[in-house]
């Protein structure tokens, strides 16, 4: 077999561009964000002003910081033509196609005509990330038959997003939670979601279109549709002792469990570490949940089983439990990563805009040449 005909099954390994983005350490288990390790980041930072960084590769000042964030609550609301196209939708809809539809749907309304302007560039990023979190909670609404509620211009990214999809203002911490977790979420290198993006990008597609192509990616169960996954799991286990034989049998069974293994991640991933800190610190005051302890188990036994495989959990692990304990719906927990990843799809658009060349991979053909055409009556 000669060079020209190897394939790489999942391109693993394959460099596709060059980023200043995010970096991982898949053995020493790092992420950092634009040279920031994510821990100090989500200890130190808020969504506004990671988004910031990870968008124009620098912390904004004071002045910038305010100004970003004006232009994301100004943006937040939704047309009512928008929702009453929302309207239309079938109840049963789940959230991500939901999502991926009116992403997509929000392209005719916020068109752009040049992807090299850059304030055309800009306006279409603020519009994106301030109203696919209404979009998501006014989907939350309005299948159950009420009207959304309209966003709250004196609340944060993150409270905003709550207050809209619970109906009720949250209190510090949980919004602090979904903050962390929201930076914990914004971009993760070369996954496939991104580059889906970054393929999309090199055709000069237009941002929704970037960005909807995303959401198909990410909404698949390998990939950020795991989280939902993963507390379905936990919840068929039901208690400590029933996660055993549970496993067992995923196991033998060949069934990949939720929420553990990655393609980089040879150790624990950092992102999970983090979740699960905060999901200890929130249960610590709102109450625990029994799915924690069974999570908590299937990982010890998980992991003893799989440690081989260097199998561990993921950032999808934990992130589901916290939201379930806040009272989020479980087909929301994907779109929340929506939320959050569409800073980085976004900072790759630009990335690779700024270089680009149009993604056109080859194939190794192994079927038949020079076939004689059959006429249907004669087959
Ligand atoms: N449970 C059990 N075994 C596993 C798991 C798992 N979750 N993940 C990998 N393995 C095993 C595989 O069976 C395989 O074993 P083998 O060598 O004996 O055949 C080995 O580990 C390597 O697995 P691959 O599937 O080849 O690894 P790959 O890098 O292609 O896939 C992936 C990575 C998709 C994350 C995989 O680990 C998986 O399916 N995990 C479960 C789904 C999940 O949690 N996805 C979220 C990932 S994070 C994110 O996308 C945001």
């Amino acid at each position: 077999m000669t060079e020209k005909e190897r394939i790489i099954p999942g391109l693993d390994g394959v460099p596709i561009a060059k980023s200043t983005i995010s970096f991982i350490d898949g053995e020493k288990g790092i992420l950092e964000y634009r040279g920031f390790p994510i821990q100090e980041l989500v200890e130190k930072s808020s969504f506004e002003e990671n988004s910031f960084l990870l968008l124009k590769g620098r912390l904004p000042t004071k002045s910038e910081l305010k100004e970003f964030d004006e232009q994301l609550k100004e943006n937040r609301e939704l047309k009512f033509r928008f929702i009453d196209i929302l309207k239309a939708f079938p109840e049963a809809g789940h959230p991500m196609n939901v999502l991926q539809a009116s992403v997509a749907i929000l392209g005719m309304y916020y068109p752009i005509n040049d992807v090299e302007d850059e304030k055309e560039v800009e306006r279409a990023i603020i519009i994106l990330l301030a109203k696919i979190p209404t979009i998501i909670a006014a989907w939350n609404r309005i299948r159950h038959g009420f009207e959304p509620l309209a966003p709250r211009n004196d609340l944060s990214h993150s409270a905003n997003f709550l207050y809209m999809i619970l109906g009720k203002e949250p209190d510090v911490k949980m919004t602090n939670v979904m903050d962390a977790s929201l930076i914990c979420h914004a971009d993760h290198t070369m996954n496939a979601s991104t580059f889906t993006a970054r393929v999309v990008t090199s055709t000069q597609a237009k941002p929704h279109a970037v960005i909807s192509s995303a959401i198909g990616a990410l909404s698949g169960p390998l990939h950020g549709g795991a989280n939902e996954h993963v507390v379905k799991m936990l919840r068929s286990i039901g208690s400590v002792e029933n996660v055993r034989p549970y496993i067992q049998n995923m196991i033998r069974s060949g069934s990949k469990i939720m929420g553990l293994g990655h393609r980089v991640y040879k150790v624990k991933d950092p992102r999970a570490k983090i979740l699960q800190k905060l999901a200890e610190l929130y249960f610590a005051t709102h109450n625990s949940t029994p799915l924690f302890d069974v999570a908590k188990e299937v990982e010890k036994y998980a992991v003893s089983i799989l440690k081989d495989k260097k199998i561990y959990p993921n950032v999808d692990f934990y992130s589901g439990i916290v939201y379930e304990r806040m009272g989020i719906p479980t087909d929301f927990y994907t779109p929340i990563f929506v939320m959050a990843r569409t800073v980085g799809w976004l900072a790759h658009w630009r990335e690779q805009l700024a270089g680009n060349r149009i993604f056109r991979p080859t194939q190794i053909y192994i079927g038949e040449h020079g076939k004689k055409y059959i006429p249907v009556d004669q087959r």
